[in-house]
């Protein structure tokens, strides 16, 4: 116990000097729209380390909740009260009553107060084995946070009231350092005048015309371009590479995505080459690999899609915010690519309504992939980052591999997925993919509050089971996914026959009567759908053999069209990896003894005051 004290001693007087405890953080990013509370973190072996710098002299509160709410979270508090430090690990129930949780699992490791600003350093395990808490993972977590201008009293903390939100991120996202010459030339990607509308959510959706480049060029750092004061309003932005046979007429106006009225053009664009997500982070390719511009087979036209976020309603908003793409002719050694594998978007992927659980997977089978790489590159290519992409009612995605009937580890999972926080993750290590590899892209939804069937599709309300795979050295392979039958789909609602030739879209049902001259989405939505039946249809749909599709960046399919490859015999859903959890001890660092804290507090205190007084 004794060295434990001189170690904190050490730690926060050496701390004293730097204005926090010296330790640094890969991690650090803006929770509030006022810029006052910052959270900078980074990960320590099998802990996380976190240091809150707010403006305010009252108590600051950070936790982790399923829902960005604040019921159900895991809650850290902690400030600088009359010059004495303290940190107090919460939870909360259903009913967001907030508890103190018995067995303390943060470990306050610096703390400062002045006239204007609390900052305070602590860290916790990834996972504490109470079941209080949450267990960080590499799924995206939200984060809550709040704050107060009084410290915690007797009673424990006051309602913050307005002070407090909640903002999506990835905890364990790797750190990655790149170092740019300051100075290397960029083209901006950006909105010009976007009036948003005074609702929710809009997508604004504008072509863009890539420069053109008299030698191979590479991107090598993507950097979101967003207006001054706009940062909660622009929400996440996605590239996608458009058809090069287009011409410059497409480029003149921007429009509101998905929207009927679109021009035809924006449907040419599907490959998503960049993403960005509030949160996150400007992305670096890996030192060996650029985003090649310049050559034929180089995107030429883009399509830019912005989110904007307006949940009260500003009037008169006019924004211009994007990317900005850095480049160099001092190309790297390897061209970037990006695969799209999961589930082909269209009608043919059906989720039933009312579903608290529903799993759908694609799968890019080695037929796809074996073709592409035996041609090009027999040792396979490598995987550096993913983004899983799915629409509103996706809850969670995997992205999983397997070799010569054996599965491996996952190549990249949120088991959180939030539709308003997708970027690129990158993998902690470089993945190679090898001809004769299968991969399957796992989606689960909720539609739990939906009366209708979902279908696969472009629009937010629609879904897709999708993962964009970033890799390289670059093979001529956009696109790799399965599509499921839709016959046998239908045969579960009772189907019998369909008009055929078919002419019209969607098609339109023969028999039984019930569904007569139906078109065969409505004849899935005049099915009784229960949970019961939702779930038998899910277990159906799984164990169908799929048709496999792939396509060439110039969108030339190759397929095998109408080869039907059945999926790996495989266990469904993904398991995770068993807890480590067996008894409920508390770890090693757990409760600090009376003693200890006692020791804390004072030094705290003569530490706060050395502040305070500088
Ligand atoms: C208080 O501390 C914060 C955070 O270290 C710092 O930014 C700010 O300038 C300090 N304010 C004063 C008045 O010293
Ligand atoms: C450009 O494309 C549009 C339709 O996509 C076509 O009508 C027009 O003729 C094209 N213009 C040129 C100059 O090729
Ligand atoms: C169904 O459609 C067919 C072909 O369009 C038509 O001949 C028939 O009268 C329709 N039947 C009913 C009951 O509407």
């Amino acid at each position: 116990m004794c060295r434990w004290l001189l170690l904190l001693l050490w730690a926060l007087l050496a701390g004293s000097a730097a204005g926090g405890s010296g330790q640094t953080y890969p991690h650090r990013t803006l929770l509030d729209a006022e810029g006052k509370y910052w959270l900078s973190w980074g990960r320590r072996d099998d802990r996380l380390a976190f240091r809150l710098e707010v403006r305010t002299a009252g108590y600051v509160g950070l936790g982790f909740s399923p829902t960005g709410g604040m019921a159900a979270a895991d809650i850290v508090v902690g400030g600088v009260a009359q010059g004495r430090p303290y940190l107090q690990d919460y939870f909360t129930n259903e009913n967001r009553e907030l508890t103190k949780d018995s067995q303390q699992d943060y470990h306050l490791e610096y703390a400062m107060e002045n006239s204007t600003h609390t900052v305070i350093e602590f860290t916790r395990d990834l996972q504490t084995c109470d079941k209080n808490d949450r267990t960080i993972t590499e799924s995206t977590v939200k984060v809550i946070w709040a704050y107060h201008h009084e410290d915690v009293g007797e009673d424990g903390p006051k309602y913050h009231s307005s002070n407090r939100g909640t903002k999506s991120l990835r905890l364990l996202n790797p750190e990655k350092t790149s170092v740019l010459s300051t100075a290397m030339p960029y083209f901006d990607l950006v909105h010009q005048n976007v009036p948003i509308p005074n609702k929710d959510t809009t997508y604004w959706c504008q072509m863009f015309k890539i420069p053109v480049f008299q030698e191979k060029h590479h991107v090598v750092k993507v950097e979101p371009v967003i207006q001054r004061g706009h940062e909660s309003l622009v929400h996440h932005i996605l590239l996608y590479q458009c058809d090069s046979n287009l011409n410059d007429s497409i480029l003149d106006y921007g429009h509101e995505c998905y929207h009927p009225n679109m021009p035809d053009a924006f449907y040419t664009c599907q490959t998503v080459f960049f993403a960005w997500a509030i949160g996150g982070e400007g992305f670096f390719y890996p030192p060996h690999v650029g985003l090649s511009l310049g050559t034929p087979l180089d995107p030429r036209y883009v399509l830019l899609e912005v989110h904007y976020d307006n949940p009260t309603y500003i009037e008169g908003l006019i924004d211009n915010s994007g990317l900005r793409l850095f480049h160099t002719t001092d190309v790297r050694k390897y061209d970037a690519g990006v695969i799209e594998a999961g589930l082909w978007v269209s009608r043919f992927h059906t989720i039933p309504p009312g579903m608290p659980e529903f799993h759908s997977e694609g799968h890019c089978t080695l037929e796809c992939l074996e073709e592409a790489l035996e041609a090009e590159k027999p040792s396979g290519i490598h995987v550096f980052a993913v983004l899983l992409h799915a629409h509103l009612a996706g809850r969670g995605i995997k992205l999983r591999h397997f070799r010569k009937g054996k599965e491996m580890r996952l190549i990249a999972y949120d088991d959180n997925f939030d539709f308003n926080f997708q970027e690129f993750q990158y993998l902690k290590e470089e993945r190679t993919i090898l001809p004769g590899d299968n991969l399957i892209t796992e989606c689960r939804y909720n539609t739990k509050d939906r009366t209708w069937m979902t279908w696969g599709g472009l629009s937010t309300r629609s879904e897709m089971c999708l993962a964009y795979i970033l890799y390289y050295p670059r093979i001529n392979l956009a696109r790799c996914s399965s599509i499921l039958d839709i016959m046998e789909q239908l045969q579960f609602i009772g189907v019998k026959e369909i008009y055929r030739p078919v002419t019209t879209w969607p098609f339109i049902i023969k028999s039984p009567k019930q569904y007569k001259n139906l078109s065969f989405m409505d004849a899935m939505n005049k099915f009784k759908w229960t949970e019961k039946e939702g779930l038998s249809f899910n277990k159906l749909v799984l164990d169908l053999p799929v048709t496999v599709r792939c396509s060439r960046a110039d969108n030339a399919e190759w397929s095998i069209q109408g080869m039907a490859a059945s999926p790996p015999a495989i266990e469904r859903p993904h398991r995770a990896e068993p807890s480590e959890c067996t008894s409920p001890s508390p770890s090693l660092h757990g409760n600090l003894s009376p003693g200890l804290l006692a020791g804390l507090t004072v030094l705290g205190s003569v530490l706060s005051s050395v502040h305070s007084g500088a």
